[in-house]
């Protein structure tokens, strides 16, 4: 079977990757894609927010599946138009993915199906906002309630700043504060009226959300993951079966609205148990691109089946030992800002060597003939080992081997692992 991959960038090349290494996958293709991808995948352009475009070049190619990546187009409904033309589609309803769309609405459902998370109030007035932040107090937490591409949370113990925020947006969730560590839990769903809800958790990853060694600095999209998380309770994935991923699926099938596709439970670990930060419709980046690098089952069947229903007679995913470790190089001035076309070297030579480091793009481009930077997030590399230490030091190995203007990355990803 074909298939057909919409996004740009790291999490769709390590989907695309990961399709092509599937002997059940005859062509991928990317829309629009990135240079990185063009090894293993087919590039068309298309607008990936309209699904019109999306469903016309799937029939077009005649692929057997589309797979959405990013949260936008989902949010958008591209989901439902590639599957009113009749071709499945891994990605939930734009009905479903509100649970990303709307941060008031995640709320609702966490709260109708008893899920834990931070107790947070919506909030339309300044009034409203003083009232919520005098409530919760320090460190505020003010979220905008749409999508805002990892822009939309401020955390901060000034009032102002945090007021400040909440007055940019229109509607915003003001909550407590949680601490602990984060973890990321992905589910893939499936459901079939007869079966109900599939939910099939993959293994827990960590990522790295501040531009800064030690955590500092602000939050980006992601500046380096890893997974397995050897120091995380055993029967972690269970309890977040149990009280996150069933409760809240189950809620939404039973309004009408199930949930099928990838699941991101961004969960805090804390003193008083696990807490729901934020729900995600879509694989995360950067963890994905770890969790496809130990995935041991072949890709298509997993989305294919949560697409069409039958997830539940694929048998789940199983993981390679070992550990994997991603490090992202980001661009000049990011995450304020990125810069663009800055050469890339060193790049070539990874694939094939050992197999066991890979250079995942995200934000590149060719301009007369080189690889350049084109977005804030560049590239992430990509390292298996047999444990955390041993994939991190392939992961730095890589990191030394490339080089463009005014890279940043951090030094402590899955450090004292
Ligand atoms: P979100 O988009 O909701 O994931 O928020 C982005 C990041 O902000 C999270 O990954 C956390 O690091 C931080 N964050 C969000 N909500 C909270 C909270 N209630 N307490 C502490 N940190 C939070
Ligand atoms: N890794 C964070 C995200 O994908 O939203």
């Amino acid at each position: 079977m074909d298939v057909l991959v919409i996004g740009t960038g790291g999490r769709e090349h390590a989907l695309v990757r990961a399709l092509a290494h599937d002997s059940g996958v005859g062509t991928v293709y990317a829309a629009p894609g990135n240079p990185g991808m063009s090894a293993s995948a087919t590039l068309r352009d298309v607008d990936a927010l309209d699904g019109s475009a999306v469903a016309a070049l799937a029939r077009e190619l005649g692929v057997g599946l589309v797979v959405i990546g990013p949260e936008a187009p989902l949010v958008a409904g591209v989901g439902d138009s590639v599957r009113a033309a009749g071709i499945a589609c891994f990605g939930p309803t734009a009905a479903a993915a509100r649970l990303e769309g709307s941060k008031a609405f995640a709320k609702e459902v966490m709260a109708a199906a008893g899920v834990p998370t931070a107790s947070s109030r919506v909030c339309e007035t300044p009034d409203e906002v003083a009232a919520a932040l005098d409530a919760f107090g320090p460190p505020y937490v003010v979220k905008d309630d749409g999508l805002a591409a990892g822009k939309g949370v401020v955390v901060t113990d000034d009032r102002q700043r945090a007021a400040d925020h909440a007055e940019a947006c229109d509607r915003v969730v003001v909550e407590e504060y949680l601490d602990g560590p984060e973890v990321s839990v992905f589910a893939l769903c499936g459901w079939n009226e007869s079966d109900g809800v599939t939910v099939y958790p993959l293994q827990p990853a960590q990522d790295f959300k501040r531009i800064h060694d030690g955590d500092q600095g602000p939050n980006t999209g992601g500046m380096g993951a890893y997974t397995p998380l050897g120091w995380a309770p055993d029967d972690l994935v269970d309890e977040v079966l149990h009280t996150v991923l069933r409760p809240t699926v189950d809620e939404m099938a039973r309004r009408g609205t199930p949930f099928t596709g990838l699941l991101y439970a961004g969960l805090a670990l804390t003193s008083r148990g696990v807490r729901v930060v934020e729900f995600n419709v879509r694989f995360g980046d950067p963890e994905t691109q770890p969790l496809m690098a130990l995935l041991d089952s072949p890709l298509l069947p997993l989305l294919l089946g949560a697409a069409t229903g039958s997830l539940a007679d694929i048998p789940p995913p199983a993981w390679k030992p070992g550990a994997a470790v991603t490090v992202v190089m980001a661009s000049k001035g990011y995450p304020e800002s990125s810069s663009r076309g800055d050469v890339i070297t060193g790049v070539d030579g990874f694939d094939g060597r050992d197999g066991d480091v890979q250079v995942i793009h995200a934000g590149t481009a060719i301009e007369d003939g080189h690889l350049v930077t084109a977005g804030g997030r560049v590239l992430g590399v990509t390292a298996v080992g047999t444990d955390v230490s041993d994939a991190r030091s392939k992961a730095y190995d890589g990191i030394a081997r490339i080089s463009f203007p005014g890279a940043q990355w951090r030094t402590d990803i899955a450090a004292g692992r």
